[in-house]
């Protein structure tokens, strides 16, 4: 971390308390919610470079579409992560969001970045393609020969437009010679190109009554969670790499190069990091981890989930629970089902 404060010194970037960006505390709350109709708030953004600060004043009415993807990312690394060690937790009490955990190059961070970086040009680009922006819209060049049964019709959504705008406002920060920037560069480029790779075209039928006789087709952005489904592959897949620096014109740069040569090395689509991960079996301070005390875990999984792993070989407690469920349900002519309220006993694991 001390090369980060003396970069910044340097470079005269604002002190910032992580060595990710704290402008994703956006995410945690409503009060930025009218910067779209007032773009002055954009100065009381926590974080943000000068650059950003412009980009929120020009283009404020894509904000709220810049904070919808924020929370859509978060939501998708905490669905992904859930039954995890560490799941992706956020606090609400500081501007970093994801505590230091965040701070190494690990591959959770860059699964972070990478989910971040295309939750933006998501949301970006499902805002334009819904009209709740006057500069952006439909991708006007995505129409041309109809296909085999179908004309194009409806909204194509327009990529290149949302991962324009996460280009610009969520890599704005990272132009530093670090190896930590060119790490952030790359896992948010691989992040956006899943876009793309994910576009499909989505079709309606118009006609009597479910007759096909027309059928319009558009091409749309898949559902959020393939995307999420997909990034935490390249999560389990990721590459680790070691850090090289150069002297070049403008001073020392750091780079980054595969560690092993025997592996495949990296794509633009797989995710990099420099830096192991802690174990997040006991609580830490430093890095972050939580440790997994009284976290549920699931006794039948030999997975991450299951209390072995969970737990970290510490064991577990098993306490009895009762929930109410619907029980007894009749179907009664004509038309409405009847059910009856029953308590059910059910097992829960916790870790000791
Ligand atoms: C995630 O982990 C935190 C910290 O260990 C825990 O408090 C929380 O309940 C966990 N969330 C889920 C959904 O398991
Ligand atoms: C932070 O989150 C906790 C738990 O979700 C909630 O009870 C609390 O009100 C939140 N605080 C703020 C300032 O939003
Ligand atoms: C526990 O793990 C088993 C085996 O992987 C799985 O079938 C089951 O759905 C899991 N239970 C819960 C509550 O996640």
């Amino acid at each position: 971390m001390i090369h980060l404060t003396w970069l910044l010194l340097i470079f005269g970037i604002p002190r910032v308390t992580a060595s990710y960006p704290i402008w994703w505390s956006l995410a945690m709350g409503h009060q930025y919610s009218s910067v779209e109709s007032q773009p002055e708030l954009c100065s009381s953004i926590p974080g943000l470079v000068p650059k950003q600060l412009r980009f929120c004043r020009n283009f404020a009415e894509v904000m709220p579409s810049v904070v919808h993807g924020l929370s859509i990312a978060i939501h998708e690394c905490q669905h992904q992560f859930r039954g995890r060690r560490w799941n992706c937790t956020t606090l609400n009490d500081t501007l970093a969001i994801f505590g230091p955990v965040l701070d190494r190059a690990t591959r959770e961070a860059a699964f972070v970045h990478a989910i971040v970086s295309v939750g933006i040009a998501f949301a970006v680009t499902r805002g334009c393609a819904d009209g709740s922006s006057t500069i952006c819209g439909c991708d006007v060049m995505r129409k041309g020969p109809p296909g085999d049964g179908w004309k194009w019709g409806g909204c194509s959504e327009d990529v290149d437009f949302g991962s324009m705008v996460s280009r610009e406002f969520a890599d704005a920060r990272e132009n530093r010679p670090d190896a930590r920037s060119a790490m952030n560069r790359h896992n948010h480029e691989a992040g956006r190109t899943s876009i793309s790779e994910h576009m499909y075209l989505k079709c309606k039928c118009h006609g009597l009554s479910g007759s096909c006789e027309v059928k319009t087709c558009w091409f749309s952005q898949p559902n959020f969670r393939r995307i999420g489904d997909y990034m935490k592959d390249k999560y389990d897949s990721a590459s680790e790499m070691v850090v090289e620096k150069h002297r070049e014109s403008r001073g020392w740069v750091e780079t980054l190069r595969p560690k092993y040569t025997f592996f495949k090395p990296p794509t633009e689509t797989d995710l990099v990091y420099y830096e192991n991960s802690p174990n997040f079996c006991e609580p830490n301070k430093e890095t972050g981890s939580f440790g997994t005390q009284d976290r549920t875990c699931n006794l039948t999984s030999h997975g991450i989930d299951g209390c072995e792993l969970l737990c970290c070989g510490r064991g577990h407690n098993t306490r009895t629970e009762k929930r109410k469920e619907k029980c007894h349900c009749t179907f009664h002519w004509c038309c409405y089902v009847s059910c009856q309220e029953c308590m059910r006993v059910y097992d829960v694991h916790t870790c000791k």
